[in-house]
């Protein structure tokens, strides 16, 4: 099987294939998505919501998210595997920023990282490119920045908020980034950042014209129950499927149907 690398992303955006993306924090399930064929797996730090429980991804840290990337990256053949920097590792300053990539590089063994946010973040962007170390942008609802927003709907609906976009996402471009997610925007001002941008964009909650698409795992599986934005499709329901498999394995026990003689030594 052939790796993924970011060259071919940009070679899939330029013939018009859409790049498949989805998150993974650990072995058994990037296995699974590895072996289907997605593109890009992302060591989310959505993991502090699906995997802790946390309210938000402020809590993660960055040795937990090394922890998940080193549990994804053993399971992965094919995947380019895109590790996200937590809050705190890097909005600091870019010595701070450089030294956490670094580490999810070297301790990870993961093939690029992904942070929130465009002029802010461009020193340490910079700095990060320069070592040698792919980025990977993430504009619109970025989720580091709830307390800021305030809300988890849509962003960037008023002019001004576009316009920085915009311009936000042609700058990560122009330093160096090798793809953009765009997070909860308009489907509109989406297909413009990715008709005017030559690097792959990929939406989540940014309508169809962009170049390819993520979601996590666990809600378009069906595990989370309660999350169900509009942008979701669930492929499954899997929270269901398991939930009747251990009360049958609870009523098994119970009732001393299991173990049977033959599952038995
Ligand atoms: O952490 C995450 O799952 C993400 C995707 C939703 C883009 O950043
Ligand atoms: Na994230």
């Amino acid at each position: 099987v052939k790796l993924v690398t970011t060259h071919q992303l940009l070679a899939m955006k330029r013939r018009g294939e859409k790049i498949s993306m989805l998150t993974a924090y650990d072995f058994s399930m990037a296995t699974i998505l590895d072996g289907a064929g997605i593109d890009v797996l992302l060591v989310g730090d959505s993991a502090s919501n699906v995997m802790a429980g946390h309210e938000t991804t402020l809590p993660i840290t960055l040795d937990q998210m090394i922890y998940h990337a080193q549990s994804v990256v053993r399971a992965v053949k094919r995947a380019l595997v895109v590790v996200d920097m937590p809050f705190g590792s890097y909005q600091g300053n870019s010595s701070e920023a450089l030294r956490s990539a670094i580490r999810i590089m070297k301790e990870s063994g993961g093939h690029a990282i992904k942070l929130e946010g465009g002029a802010e973040i461009k020193e340490s962007i910079t700095r990060i490119l320069t070592a040698g170390i792919p980025v990977m942008g993430h504009l619109g609802l970025t989720p580091q920045s709830i307390y800021k927003f305030g809300t988890y709907t849509v962003r960037a609906k008023e002019e001004a908020e576009a316009q920085k976009l915009i311009e936000d996402a042609q700058l990560l471009q122009d330093l160096g980034c090798f793809a953009l997610v765009l997070e909860k925007i308009p489907s509109t001002l989406a297909k413009q950042v990715a008709e005017k941008l030559s690097i792959p964009v990929i939406g989540i909650g940014a309508g169809p014209n962009v170049d390819g698409q993520v979601l996590v795992v666990h809600d378009m599986l069906g595990i989370t129950k309660e999350f169900k934005p509009r942008f979701l499709r669930r492929y499954a329901e899997l929270a269901d499927l398991m939930h009747d498999a251990v009360t049958r394995y609870v009523q098994d026990v119970k009732s001393h149907d299991f173990p049977s003689a033959e599952e038995a030594y």
